[in-house]
Parts: C-alpha cells; structure tokens; sequence
C-alpha cells in the first residue's frame, strides 16, 4: 500500500501542493517553519480526521480561508484508491472514498492507516499507559476485524456502569445486569490483545536484539485487573473483583478495574523501561516497536500503515540512527521522514532504495532529486 499523490489546499501554510510520492521513502527537507511537519499533518488529518498538533482543526486551516481540502491517491494491492476530505471553518466534515461519502473516520484510518513518530511521541508513551494503551489497540484494530465491534459494546457497557455510579446507586440488580456483560466483553478483550500481543513480540525481540540496551527487553500486557487465582473461573474472579472493588468505584463515580486500564509492561530485566533507559534510548525503542507494529500489520493483510517520522534526528547520535534505519529498512512500509538537511538523513538509506527528496520552502513543495536516482 503508498500513498503516491497528495493535494492540498489552504492546510496550514500550504495554499496549494500537489505531491507525487515514491512508494518507499519520501525525504522532506527545509528550514524551520517552512511546513515539513505540515505535510505530515496533512496526511495525519486524512486518516485520522483530527490534527496531531491541536485538538481544534480548524486551526489548520490557513488563515483568512475558510475550509480546507485533502486528495489522496492510494494504491491498494491491484487497485487504485481516491480519498478526498473537506473541512470548513464552522466544522463540516465531509469525506469521501472513490466518490462515495464516508460516514465513519475510521473507514479513512483503514484505507489509509499511518504510525506517526514525532520528537513528543516518545515522552506521551512512556509518559502513562493511555497512549501505550492506543497504540496497542491501533495494531489490534487493523489485526482483528472483531476487535472494534467488542470494544464500542464494551464502551456502552462501561458508559452505562459509571452513570449509575455517579448517580451514587447502591450495588442494585442493573449494576448486575451490566456486570455481567461487562466480565464477558471484558475476557473476550482479553483474549484478542493477548493474540495480538503474541504477534507483537514475534515481531520486536528480532529488532531489539541487534541493539545492546534493548538485548534483554521483555514485553508483556496487564490486563486491567489482576490474574486469578486457580480456584475460580476467569468470569467468576473477574466478577469477584468487581464486587470487591465497589465501594471504591462508588466514591470516585468509575470503574476502577477493566480492560480500559489495561497496559504495555515494557521491561529490561526487572526494571520498567522508562526507569532505566535514556531518553534517546527511549526512542529507538519507540522506533522498534512503532516498526514491529507495522510490520505486524503488514503481515496480516495488505494495509502496512505509513510511518510518518517528524525530525528523526533530534536528539539520536549515530549509533542510534543507525539502529533505526536498520528497523527501517526491515519494513515494507512506505516512509516519510523530514529533516533541516538531506544531509543528516541520505547517507543512512540503503543505495537499493526508492529515495523522493522533497524540498520545502513557506508552503511550497518541490522535488529536488532525479527521479529516485542518487
Ligand atoms: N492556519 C495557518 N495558516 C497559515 N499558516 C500557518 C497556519 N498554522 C501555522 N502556520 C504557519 O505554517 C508554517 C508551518 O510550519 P511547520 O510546522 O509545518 O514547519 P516545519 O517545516 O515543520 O518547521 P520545523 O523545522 O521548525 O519543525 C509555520 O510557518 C506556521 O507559522
Ligand atoms: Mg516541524
């Protein structure tokens, strides 16, 4: 799967960009400010319908204009897909795929699915297990089709519980009634992420054990509550603990426990990664798992999502660039890396590979290499 056009129109600084991408690495150069992270944005907002940069998007939309447009060209095993999204000051949205109106975000994340690796990334998902949580589950979704229909039942079930609990209801027959559905999603939740976290550690303990402070990297899930005992079926512990934990939810007005707690236990040895590793060692682990995901993905079907990698420099000394461009160059995924300089990103790619350089400068985009050739 590559996204081989993109146009797009009064996005940021961008008033009117039409990009033909190569299908494996797409190198965007530029001075600070120019509108490198903005492409990125551009393709981001696309799959996901909202900005990585602002909760408001109308925010990207360029000042003094009042909607924005994005165009895609997707190449999608045989075929050729068009994936178009408009978006207007008051908060339109509309989308369409092949000229027909999409009426979920999640069918654009589909066809086009992306991995976005930024200078912050690393800090949010070390930082709480909520985006390590997301990130999971973004494998998960692309893995197991069944997987997001449990979790919306989920969702309601849990939205239903809490109300009660805010409306400060003793333990009462609707709490058991929705107990009782939430032990069975939550199990059935269970067993997807922990298929899926088999397939997920298939993947990394390759990458990571190239790297010497990754050689010893374990990875694991916490469910969101605690294993059982042998003594009990996993429903019946599961339910145990609901009740035992109500007095608690009662008082904070939520669910405590439940796979929407659930967590990415990242470990070298016994010690959690983020209390041992530096920050720059952080990040090639962000890489290797961001790229063992895709490569999951990959595997699992057609849709490899494309990585969108935000000044991969900053911040690595060789050593490390070398072990993500390693990870890299053991991905089928289509690449689109910005840097200030060709310079700090050109050397490190293989000279078998498919280069597009693009040099961008106040909004304006233009190719500068010949044609993929070096
Ligand atoms: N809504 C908007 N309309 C017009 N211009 C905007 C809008 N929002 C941001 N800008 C401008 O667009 C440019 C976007 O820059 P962007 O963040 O894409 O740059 P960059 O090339 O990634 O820079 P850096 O190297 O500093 O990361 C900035 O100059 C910014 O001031
Ligand atoms: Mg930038």
């Amino acid at each position: 799967m590559a996204l081989r056009q993109l146009i797009a129109k009064d996005f940021r600084n961008i008033a009117n960009a039409d990009i033909q991408f190569c299908s494996q690495w797409n190198v965007l150069t530029g001075d600070n400010g120019s509108g490198k992270t903005s492409v990125l944005e551009a393709i981001y907002v696309l799959s996901h319908g909202r900005s990585f940069r602002t909760t408001k998007l109308q925010k990207v939309i360029q000042h003094d204009c009042d909607e924005l447009t994005l165009f895609a060209r997707i190449d999608w095993s045989m075929q050729q897909l068009a994936l178009g999204v408009q978006r207007t000051r008051s908060g339109e949205w509309l989308a369409r795929l092949n000229g027909e109106a999409v009426q979920r975000v999640a069918d654009c994340a589909s066809v086009l699915p992306v991995q976005l690796l930024q200078p912050e990334s690393f800090r949010l998902f070390f930082g709480g297990p909520k985006e390590r949580r997301q990130f999971f589950d973004l494998g998960l979704f692309h893995v197991e089709p069944s997987f997001y229909q449990t979790w919306l039942q989920f969702q309601k079930v849990l939205k239903h519980r809490n109300a009660l609990l805010k409306s400060r209801q003793g333990y009462n027959e609707q709490y058991h009634y929705w107990d009782l559905q939430f032990v069975q999603l939550s199990l059935q939740l269970k067993q997807q992420r922990q298929r899926y976290l088999h397939l997920l550690r298939q993947a990394i303990l390759p990458l990571t054990a190239q790297v010497p402070f990754l050689s010893q990297l374990t990875v694991d899930l916490y469910a969101g509550w605690s294993e059982q005992g042998s003594e009990s079926s996993a429903e019946q512990h599961l339910l145990a603990l609901l009740q035992q934990n109500f007095s608690t939810d009662l008082k904070f007005g939520y669910t405590q426990i439940g796979p929407q707690k659930a967590d990415l236990k990242l470990k070298i040895a016994d010690d959690a990664v983020e209390e041992i590793l530096s920050r720059g060692q952080l990040k090639v682990l962000l890489f290797a798992l961001k790229i063992a995901q895709s490569n999951v993905i990959y595997d699992s079907g057609f849709k490899q999502p494309l990585l969108l990698i935000d000044d991969l420099a900053s911040e690595l000394d060789d050593d490390s660039k070398r072990y993500v461009f390693d990870f890299l160059h053991k991905t089928q995924s289509q690449v689109f890396i910005t840097a200030i300089e060709e310079s700090q990103i050109l050397p490190l790619l293989s000279m078998q590979s498919e280069v597009g350089v693009f040099h961008v400068e106040h909004g304006q985009i233009k190719r500068t290499d010949n044609d993929g050739r070096r």
